[in-house]
């Protein structure tokens, strides 16, 4: 029985050595290399290969992102598993990564940034993270992962979901009635939700319509997520003060985007959150083994909701 491993040599290596201490008897293969497609059990790829129906036995596809969306689920054979990729190299870098941008947006980084470049010695009056009301959309692991790293700085911290959640610490928000309240008590929104039909152009200029004045978005969702005209006239008409932005449409942007060089956004290339090698072969292991002894999977996307 074979895991074709479809991504970069680098991790394949990786993989491959915690496949032979872990699974002896799973052979591991690189795309670049023959394999038998009839042997093939899993695979573990960013996007589905065209000839996925080669594979007659396939019975896990394991995304190696956190996201799914960019699989046509409707195209993979219904017997396969679609799973997440769950591993905690990806929770402690987007923990990471949350913590940089509320505190960069709370204390104003992106407009110092443009007053180093203009050579502006002036601070701005900055509340107290008590003060400053932080709000997620959308409560999946990551997002409560990042929350936890939040907690220590005393922000008041709400999320808004799909379905009703309830975390200790935060003030929880759930379905389409509640989401203008949530984000009317919203000083720095923080997007964490996964792509679907119902959050493709969620970050609209309604939506931010609905946030304070003077609102600030951290987007590390995904980038068809947020019309991002709506969001240069936020920003230029005052009513955001500052985005900082990892996902764009299309990534990257074409050089001529306006959000390139807007004065009031900050934008890094897709770098959140990296699927680490080490930790994710373990957990790709863990969940091989629990497939195998009949449990439900880390991570197993339900193919109707889409995440
Ligand atoms: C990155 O965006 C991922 O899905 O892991």
């Amino acid at each position: 029985m074979a895991f074709l491993f479809n991504s970069d040599p680098v991790r394949a290596a990786v993989f491959r050595k915690v496949f032979a201490r872990e699974l002896p008897d799973v052979e591991l293969f690189h795309s670049s290399e023959c394999v038998d497609p009839e042997k093939v059990r899993y695979l573990l790829t960013w996007t589905a290969p065209d000839n996925i129906g080669r594979y007659r036995n396939l019975e896990v596809l394991f995304s190696l992102g956190a996201g799914v969306d960019q699989f046509k689920r409707e195209s993979l054979p219904r017997q396969v598993k679609l799973v997440r990729m769950v591993e905690d190299g990806i929770i402690r870098m987007m923990q990471e990564y949350v913590v940089l941008g509320v505190l960069s947006l709370h204390r104003d980084m992106v407009a110092y940034r443009e007053h180093q470049r203009c050579r502006t010695w002036r601070g701005l009056a900055a509340p107290q993270a008590t003060e400053r009301r932080v709000g997620f959309l959308g409560l999946g692991m990551l997002a409560q992962a990042a929350i936890e790293r939040l907690l220590p700085f005393r922000f008041a911290l709400a999320a808004w979901s799909r379905s009703s959640k309830e975390i200790e610490g935060v003030t929880c928000f759930h379905g389409a009635d509640q989401l203008a309240g949530f984000l009317a008590q919203t000083d720095i929104l923080v997007c964490l939700l996964p792509l679907t039909n119902e959050t493709r152009g969620i970050l609209d200029a309604e939506l931010f319509s609905r946030l304070p004045a003077g609102a600030r978005l951290l987007h590390v969702g995904r980038g068809p997520q947020l019309d991002q005209t709506a969001l240069v006239q936020a920003l230029d008409n005052g009513h955001l003060a500052a985005a900082m932005l990892d996902v764009t449409d299309p990534e990257p942007l074409p050089d001529d985007h306006p959000l390139w060089r807007h004065p009031k956004v900050a934008i890094t290339p897709h770098i959140a959150s990296v699927t680490q090698a080490d930790s994710a072969a373990k957990s790709v292991v863990d969940n091989i083994r629990r497939h195998r002894a009949g449990e439900e999977l880390i991570g197993l996307v339900d193919r109707t909701l889409g995440y």
